[in-house]
Order: C-alpha cells, then sequence, then structure tokens
C-alpha cells in the first residue's frame, strides 16, 4: 500500500507532536502494510519568501525522523506537502520542491470556503508550469456545488480520496460513484496522530477488496506506483452506463 497524504512530522503543523509519536506512527503503518508514505505537511502559501522557510523546515524535519528512526522498520519515505490554495501561488519560482519527490506531482487542498475562479485559474497555470495536481482528500467537497466540482474537473486534476470515507455506507457508495466516474485515483489516510485523526487505510483497504473487488484496487495501486515513477495515470472513461447514473458531478 502507498499513502499519498499524512501529517507523520513532528511539530510542522498540526499533525504529530514529537518524535516518539512520528516513529510509532510509521512503525504501525509498516505493520498494517503500508510500503511507502508520501510526507505532506500543510503549506500555507502567502508570499513567495515563506517557500524557503517552509522548505528548510521541513528537511529539518525529516532529517530528523530519519535518524530516529534508524534500525526500526517504517515505510520508504517521499517528501511532499500539502499546499492549500488560499493564495495564488503559481508564480513561485521553487514550486517543484513541494511535488512528491522525484516527481512532478503536487498534493494541493482547495480550500473549505466559496471556491473563486481564480483558484481554477491557479491550478491551470500550475499545470502549464509542468506540475500535475492531486486534489486531496476529494470526498470532503462531495456537497459542493456541481457547477464548482465541474470547473474544477476542467482543470484534469487526479483525485485523492481520503481512507474514513471508506467505512461509512453512503461514504462507500459515493466512492465507488466516484471510481466509475473516473475521479478517484489515489487513497491517503490523512493521519494525524496515533488516536485523533489516526491511521484508517489498512481497514480502507480491506473494504475496497471485500465491496469493490480486485479491480479496483489494482486500479488504485497501479496508479500510486505510476505517480512515484512520474510516469501518466491512465485515467478511467465514465462508461454510458455510469453517465445515464446520478454522477456526483
Ligand atoms: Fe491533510
Amino acid at each position: 500500500m502507498i499513502d499519498f497524504h499524512s501529517h507523520i512530522l513532528h511539530k510542522i503543523d498540526d499533525g504529530s507532536d514529537s518524535l516518539e509519536t512520528s516513529k510509532k506512527m510509521l512503525e504501525q503503518a509498516y505493520a498494517s502494510g503500508t510500503d511507502v508514505i508520501v510526507l505532506t505537511p500543510h503549506y500555507y502559501p502567502r508570499e513567495e519568501s515563506t517557500l524557503a522557510e517552509f522548505l528548510g523546515r521541513r528537511q529539518r524535519r525529516v532529517n530528523a525522523l530519519e535518524e530516529f528512526c534508524i534500525g526500526s522498520e517504517i515505510p520508504q519515505l517521499r517528501i511532499a506537502a500539502e499546499v492549500n490554495l488560499h493564495t495564488d501561488f503559481s508564480r513561485f519560482s521553487k514550486l517543484h520542491e513541494l511535488c512528491i519527490s522525484g516527481t512532478d506531482y503536487m498534493l494541493v487542498e482547495m480550500p473549505m470556503a466559496k471556491w473563486e475562479d481564480w483558484m481554477f485559474e491557479c491550478i491551470y497555470n500550475i499545470t502549464v508550469r509542468g506540475i500535475k495536481p492531486i486534489i486531496a482528500h476529494i470526498d470532503r467537497y462531495l456537497g459542493y456545488p456541481r457547477s464548482a466540482l465541474a470547473a474544477l474537473d476542467e482543470t484534469r486534476p487526479l483525485y485523492q480520496v481520503n481512507s474514513e470515507a471508506f467505512l461509512s455506507y453512503g461514504g462507500r457508495k459515493k466512492m465507488l460513484e466516484l471510481f466509475y466516474s473516473g475521479k478517484l485515483h489515489v487513497i491517503g489516510s490523512d493521519m494525524h496522530g496515533l488516536v485523533k485523526r489516526k491511521n484508517t487505510l489498512p481497514e480502507a483497504y480491506v473494504e475496497l477488496e471485500n465491496r469493490f473487488g480486485e479491480e479496483y484496487i489494482s486500479q488504485v495501486e497501479k496508479n500510486g506506483d505510476l505517480i512515484l515513477e512520474n510516469k501518466p495515470v491512465v485515467r478511467r472513461t465514465t462508461f454510458r452506463s455510469v453517465k445515464k447514473s446520478r454522477l456526483l458531478f
């Protein structure tokens, strides 16, 4: 399993509060079958000058964690960020350093406030710069107006779903619909700690396998491998029978 969304680095955002917690989060993830974890601390772009400071702090946290975990069995780590779209950051010069390390893929978090046109333009502009946006926890926005979701979809992003979305009946139905309409590409735990907002990725995979079958799980895993290899993800087509049913967006 690959976890595409996590807040494991200590004292950099509202995730792990200590190196000990971070190490336990990693050990537990590894023991439950996670091979790779993408580290995605929150980054809230304001001015470009904040980026170098964020990158430096993130690297110090990664160095400390790697040193602290020497000799432990933990997943492979990939450095990234969860970039919040509350300012147009598309002209920042070092944008690629916010992508998943070794790739052009960037986890972008849409605001919980009303979406505005400049946000879609920002996503379009970073795409022009060669960045491939992955929209974080799309499951969180399914109550948004269809027109807003359709405008986002026109920028042709990939979508990440939080594992907890699979763990309720209503959530499972929506996730199945997302998948069949080509709007579910990868999964992340979005774990913030060991108790509150903990890792539910293994449970989600059990649900995936039991309820939706082999095709679903192998497609999600294939997408994950392709992203980490910086290759294009094969997008699922919306079949006619699915188009006839009530799509979420
Ligand atoms: Fe997050």
